[in-house]
């Protein structure tokens, strides 16, 4: 059978991939990773076939918006940006994406290559300055980017508009535009000012672009159209700088060529993240990344809402740097049962979120299974994830192979006799060719369609052979050996998508490593224990709500209340997003001070801030009480600030009082904390309670 569809074109061997650089100003969620998993099985099947391939990335570290929540915080930005940087990391290892390095803007490797393809292009007659009209906050003392501009549109006079587009009409606008603007920061009304900044002559660059799309042979023909419109309409040069505050370089010379100090727009030296990212990573290998972005293929993945800078600016700059331009791949947005993710609906899900609830290989699985080359969004709905997995993964693919190696394992202990099927093996190997073809081109989809057709096979051999008849016979010996291959060799196929599903299968096996697809049925040997393959997709359905907000806090420091006997102040670290707060706690005649220090447990934080014989406490500690004695809601293993929950509820509501408090029953049962038959939890571990009677009350 012969497709027709466009296929991967180069047969380069270096291979740089990458996926777009998230800002490192919040988690990770479900609609990010549809991205960096379709990068990642990219990669790992680049690799499984042998090729140098790298998986680069970073998180992008500045911008105007980090800079005001770190302000807001009350930390420095370089402060800020790294604890996401490590939150990121976490999240993408959660959900077996690999980098093979996994780096920051915020980096000297960035500034330097960012500053040498300034002052490049600056040779080249590519930048100029001009002054323009920016808006300005004289109480909050800063420029404002136009998202930091809110008003009424001038054009449908609706409300509440931002200085870049309206959502109402999707008028474009600029922030001077709307009618009685206001600083989202201050609320108060910002004024316009001139600035003289740096712009990029991307005009000059339309007829190499045109050109370059028209040569494109891999290029998504959504993305040609789009690109086509965009060059239709003219595009103007760009704007490469901004005012401080800003966290970012500043732009070598901007304070004598401009009278202030500039710094470069996030945007230039994001982009040049990629290859700074790649330059950190072949430094420690001995290697030049030149290598690989001159003479190599790099292929970037990202999200339709980006690429105007992907396929405009990007490869204008590249164009002029005299660096071959990367391929791209361009994916949709993830909805969620249809809608945009929505926290008041329970459908935004942080990559943490989800993966307590559900498998993270059913997630893989879902998106590779929904991904192919066309430009279109990709729903996750909750129902169809349970029946992907449970019914197609775990009912096709996972059943044949689990089926399989048990019943090898259990009566056979190895595989020494193979039967012969010469025409199923042809017809098997000719679905594998497409596979590769598929996965060469993205076509992830069409992978898993390729997968699933083989285990069918399987399944109906295995089936029809019905060996547990006549288990002793060489005849039946002989087909189970084909089965356990053909379960070797889905292994092998699905590998770049469920890494863990292949491991363990690998492992019944006893081999180390697979290079290459090794397929085939010729494979004798020993067979292990075999462990349960796919997990099972429980939906957690109605959400019901819950009135506290539960967090995980780290007591940093604690001392005597200065004017009561029987309370602490407690300092509280609530992470990354909540920061510390204060904490007054009666907690003086069950503990000592020691005790508490650095010990992880359970706050509740949004009660109604109460200020305790003068010192007010922003966040109240959980814990069970006998009547006799108290016992803290111990986490030992968690973060500070993470989420603590009732199975199947999702904290819902405003400030709470201490009364409102009161009337909830929460219990310890078998040390474990109660509320309406729900335990209380992290994901799938329950917090422990320990040191208190059954039925102690929390309080
Ligand atoms: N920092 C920029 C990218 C710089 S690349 C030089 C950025 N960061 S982001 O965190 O907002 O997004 C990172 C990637 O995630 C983007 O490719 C974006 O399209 C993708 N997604 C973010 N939300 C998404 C969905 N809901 N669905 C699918 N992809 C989404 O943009
Ligand atoms: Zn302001």
């Amino acid at each position: 059978m012969i497709k027709t569809k466009t296929k991967y074109e180069g047969d380069d061997n270096k291979v740089i991939v990458t996926a777009a650089l998230p800002y490192a100003n919040g988690n990770i969620h479900i609609g990010h990773l549809l991205e960096y998993i379709q990068a990642d099985v990219y990669t790992r099947f680049l690799k499984l076939i042998g090729r140098e391939a790298y998986y680069i990335c970073a998180s992008d570290m500045h911008g105007t918006p980090i800079e005001v929540n770190a302000a807001k915080e009350g930390v420095k930005p370089e402060v800020f940006v790294e604890k996401f940087w490590s939150e990121h990391q976490k999240d993408f290892a959660t959900f077996l994406i690999k980098f093979d390095n996994y780096y920051k803007t915020h980096s000297s490797e960035n500034r330097l290559l960012a500053e040498f393809f300034f002052s490049e292009l600056k040779k080249k007659d590519l930048i100029y300055t001009k002054k323009i009209k920016v808006m300005f906050c004289v109480s909050c003392a800063r420029y404002l980017p136009d998202r930091f501009v809110k008003g009424v549109c001038p054009n449908c006079k609706a409300e509440e508009q931002y200085g870049d587009i309206c959502e109402k009409c999707n008028a474009v606008l600029k922030a001077f535009d709307l009618i009685n603007s206001f600083c989202v920061i201050c609320k108060n009304k910002p004024e316009q000012r001139d600035s003289l900044h740096y712009f990029f002559k991307l005009s000059q660059f339309v007829d190499k672009l045109q050109a370059w799309m028209l040569s494109e042979k891999e290029m998504q023909q959504e993305m040609k159209n789009w690109l086509q419109g965009w060059i239709d309409k003219g595009l103007d040069d760009w704007c490469i700088s901004r005012d401080a505050p800003y966290f970012g370089f500043e732009i070598p010379g901007s304070l004598q060529e401009t009278g202030q100090v500039k710094y470069f727009y996030v945007w230039l030296d994001a982009p040049i993240g990629y290859i700074s990212s790649t330059q950190n990573l072949m430094n420690r290998m001995s290697k030049r990344w030149e290598d690989y972005w001159h003479k190599g293929r790099v292929q970037h993945f990202i999200g339709k809402d980006i690429s105007y800078f992907h396929f405009l600016f990007w490869p204008a700059i590249l164009m002029a740097m005299e660096i071959p331009l990367p391929k791209l791949m361009v994916h949709g947005f993830i909805t969620v049962n249809g809608q945009k993710m929505s926290k008041s609906r329970g459908t935004y899900f942080t990559a943490k979120d989800f993966a307590a609830l559900y498998p993270v290989e059913g997630l893989r699985f879902y998106y590779a299974s929904h991904l192919d080359r066309k430009l279109v969004d990709v729903d996750l709905s909750l129902e169809e994830f349970k029946a992907v997995n449970n019914n197609v993964l775990m009912g096709s693919l996972g059943n044949f192979c689990y089926r399989v190696l048990t019943f090898a394992e259990k009566n056979y202990g190895c595989v020494d006799k193979i039967a012969d099927e010469k025409n199923l093996n042809r017809e098997i190997l000719e679905l594998v060719k497409e596979i590769e073809g598929d996965y060469l081109a993205m076509d992830f989809k069409s992978v898993v369609k390729g997968i699933l057709t083989i285990a069918d096979i399987g399944n109906a051999y295995f089936q029809r052979s019905e060996v547990w008849k006549c288990k002793d016979s060489n005849d039946a010996k002989a087909k189970v050996g084909w089965c356990v291959n053909l379960a070797r060799n889905l292994a092998i196929l699905a590998s770049p998508i469920l890494p863990e599903f292949s491991r363990k299968v690998r492992e019944v096996l006893g081999e180390k490593k697979w290079g290459g697809i090794d397929v085939g049925f010729g494979w004798k040997g020993e067979l292990g224990k075999v462990e349960l393959l796919v997990e099972k997709v429980e939906l957690k359905n109605e959400i019901v709500r819950f009135p506290l907000h539960m967090v995980i806090g780290e007591v940093k420091e604690v001392e005597d209340h200065p004017n009561a006997d029987s309370l602490y102040l407690m300092k509280v670290d609530f992470g990354v997003e909540k920061g510390l707060k204060q904490v007054v706690a009666g907690l003086k005649k069950f503990f000592r001070l020691e005790e508490l220090v650095g010990k992880r447990a359970v706050f509740c934080v949004n009660m109604k801030p109460a200020k305790l014989r003068g010192e007010v406490s922003e966040a109240m500690i959980m814990v069970a009480d006998d009547g006799e004695k108290l016992g803290l809601l111990q986490v030992s293993s968690r973060e500070a600030g993470e989420e603590v929950l009732f199975e199947g509820m999702v904290f819902g509501g405003g400030e709470i009082g201490y009364e409102d408090f009161k009337k909830l029953k929460m219990e310890v049962k078998g040390k474990n904390v109660v509320f309406e038959g729900r335990t209380l939890s992290y994901g799938k571990a329950a917090i422990v309670v320990e040191g208190v009677k059954e039925g102690a009350r929390i309080a």
